[in-house]
């Protein structure tokens, strides 16, 4: 409860520290700015980042007067932050490895029927993967970069971990275009399947239809070409994916938009918490497409979907394919 409040404090100061820091922009990166001294600023951005007390890192030359303290208190549990990153994920591979376990794969009732339908274009494909393998490689070195310095450091010696990390840095920005790149197009080409419905709410309640036990066993409620668990991936990804790609741009690139220090802290702040959100959605997302739900993946691989999964999954697309003689 103590750290609880803590960390409460911790963000009115770094709310005051915007405030009364306004003037002082940034211009350069995150962990750049800070006196690379543990004793003095503990906890702070270079530590998250795993570099801050590494003696063989170059340290800048700002005076500790213009360093914002009061805004770094965020990272005083900098132990914290890594925990709540890696707690997510792991967190949500267990849940949903025992959730596998128990429930079992959800089966197509009358199999597959052999009869294809087009589902995905052949752009839509290549736009999923690249966003999808960039932000796959982007959650494994971010992970690193906020709890490498935690978990690993200790046994790689302070020369190996200072240049793994360097590299493990300029991998996550490197990958953060392409990542860019999958989302805005996804994002922009996908956005009109994905609107709310009125069997949305019922979707949620039958938990999709993928309760292999129960009452709601064998239910397959209503669903347009998006049922609604995918609306809610597809909005939280464009929601949080562009915090993410705004709050990376702003600190890979400080001196474009001269934000006051206290901002960029806030930046970091948005960028971790949207991450673990992202995350936990992608651990879900890469369950239900693998290994929950029957004859989902082969749409995103061939374009096409066998029929009978797309009448018990998406009813309501299937018929009108069939008006509309598509199917
Ligand atoms: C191994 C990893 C992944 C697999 C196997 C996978 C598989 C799939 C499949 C099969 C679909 C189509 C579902 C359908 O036809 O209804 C899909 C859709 C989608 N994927 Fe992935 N995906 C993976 C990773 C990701 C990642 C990391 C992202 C985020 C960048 C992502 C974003 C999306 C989005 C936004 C959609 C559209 C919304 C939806 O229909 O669910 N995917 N994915």
């Amino acid at each position: 409860m103590n750290k609880f409040i803590s960390y409460v404090m911790a963000m009115m100061f770094l709310i005051f520290a915007n405030l009364t820091f306004a003037g002082e922009t940034a211009t350069l990166k995150p962990e750049a700015w800070n006196k690379m001294d543990i004793k003095i600023v503990q906890g702070d951005i270079p530590e998250i980042q795993a570099i801050a007390n590494q003696a063989t890192l170059p340290i800048p030359q700002h005076p500790y007067a213009t360093v914002d303290t009061a805004a770094l208190a965020m990272w005083d549990g900098g132990e914290f932050w890594a925990n709540l990153v890696l707690g997510s994920l792991v967190g949500a591979v267990v849940i949903f490895t025992l959730f596998t376990i128990i429930n079992g794969p959800v089966k197509l009732t009358k199999g597959f029927s052999g009869v294809k339908i087009p589902r995905w274009s052949k752009a839509d494909i290549i736009f999923h993967w690249v966003g999808a393998i960039s932000c796959l490689s982007l959650i494994v070195t971010g992970i690193l970069i906020a709890c490498g310095r935690f978990l690993i450091a200790d046994n790689m010696g302070a020369d190996n971990w200072g240049a793994f990390i360097q590299n493990t840095v300029s991998t996550h920005n490197l990958m953060s275009f392409p990542f860019i790149f999958g989302w805005l197009i996804m994002v922009v080409k996908w956005a009109n399947k994905q609107f709310p419905s009125q069997g949305d709410l019922n979707w949620f309640k039958s938990l999709g239809g993928y309760i292999n036990f129960g009452s709601l066993k064998g239910k397959h409620p209503d669903a347009g070409f998006a049922n609604a668990g995918e609306k809610l991936w597809f909005w939280c990804f464009t929601l949080f994916g562009g915090v993410l790609v705004v709050t990376g741009i702003s600190m890979m690139f400080p001196a474009l938009f001269e934000f006051a220090k206290g901002t960029m802290n806030w930046m970091l702040v948005l960028h971790i918490g949207s991450a673990s959100i992202i995350g936990v959605f992608t651990v879900v997302h890469v369950f239900m497409a693998t290994i929950i739900s029957e004859g989902g993946m082969e749409g995103m691989v061939s374009g096409y979907c066998d029929e009978n999964w797309a009448k018990e999954h998406h009813n309501l697309w299937y018929n009108d394919l069939k008006k509309a003689g598509k199917a």
